[in-house]
């Protein structure tokens, strides 16, 4: 029988990830079948469980169902544990492994793909939401001389920094950024998907190298937008994260990292 794979979420039809796994199948000489899944609000738990009984041996998780993956998991990695929320299962010997590989493709795409390695640099994060949750862990070990968080909400902010104190992350309100300087500024907010921009100071953008919009498909953003305006040399969106976070459900689900290179250039949209 082909080992069965599947991506769940609601809505689904947009969905890039049947296409990004059969080119990395494709590419690595890897017999398998990857299916997307219209969640239901009602059944998901129910839509996982028989997805396994069918013979599934992982998944992918899309919104709105990443906490509920979470928690139906009996096992979980310190990244899904951190965010709450998982992005990839394993079924596993009669158990359900929890991943949470968005982070760590975040920081792949931006280290590799981009050539901008965190280290000693001052990154600002945008927003204090799932994704910035998700990537706290992976952007912390790659060892930033500071990593600031930005967000309207000061107690979702503080609660994130409780959770994970660590000498270089610190939270900050968006006035509180005037003036500051940042290598790397990274808008995890969902400000984009309504076609807004989050409150940053005048000037924030100014010294930077690096803007990166996690909303893939939108073209120029409001922020990708604010960023060529003060000079930013590249600006860059969430396609070779989503790449990326695929390429490493693909390496733990079958033991084969793929090459990501020839899928970002194919799923690239010009950001004009
Ligand atoms: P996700 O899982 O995609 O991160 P989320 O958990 O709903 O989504 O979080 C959305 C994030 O976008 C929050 O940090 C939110 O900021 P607040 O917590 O201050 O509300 C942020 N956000 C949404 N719209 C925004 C806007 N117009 N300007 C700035 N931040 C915005």
């Amino acid at each position: 029988m082909i080992d069965r794979y599947a991506v769940i979420g609601r809505p689904i039809n947009h969905t890039k990830s049947p296409l990004i796994h059969g080119l990395f199948a494709q590419a690595s000489g890897q017999q398998l079948e990857y299916t997307a899944i219209e969640g239901s609000l009602d059944a998901f738990e129910a839509q996982v469980l028989q997805f396994r009984r069918e013979g599934g041996q992982g998944m992918n998780i899309t919104a709105p169902f990443k906490l509920r993956a979470f928690e139906l998991a009996d096992r979980r990695s310190d990244r899904a544990q951190l965010a709450r929320a998982a992005n990839a299962l394993k079924f596993e010997g009669g158990h359900i492994v929890a991943e949470n590989f968005d982070g760590i493709g975040l920081l792949r795409d931006i280290e590799e793909n981009l050539g901008q390695p965190l280290r000693d640099r001052r990154v600002l994060v945008l927003g204090a939401g799932g994704a910035v949750r998700g990537a706290l862990l992976p952007f912390l070990q790659a060892d930033p001389a500071e990593l600031v968080i930005a967000n309207r909400d000061m107690a979702k902010a503080l609660a994130l920094r409780n959770e994970l104190e660590h000498p270089r992350l610190r939270i900050s309100r968006y006035e509180e950024l005037e003036g500051q300087a940042f290598d790397i500024v990274v808008n995890a907010t969902s400000a984009s998907l309504s076609a807004e921009l989050p409150p940053l100071p005048a000037d924030a953008l100014g010294q930077a190298r690096l803007a990166y919009e996690l909303a893939y498909g939108k073209g120029l953003t409001p922020f990708l937008r604010l960023a060529r305006e003060q000079g930013v040399a590249r600006l860059a969106d969430g396609v070779g994260m989503l790449v990326e976070q695929a390429a490493e459900a693909f390496a733990w689900w079958r033991g084969v990292r793929p090459d990501t290179r020839s899928v970002i250039d194919q799923l690239t949209i010009a950001l004009e």
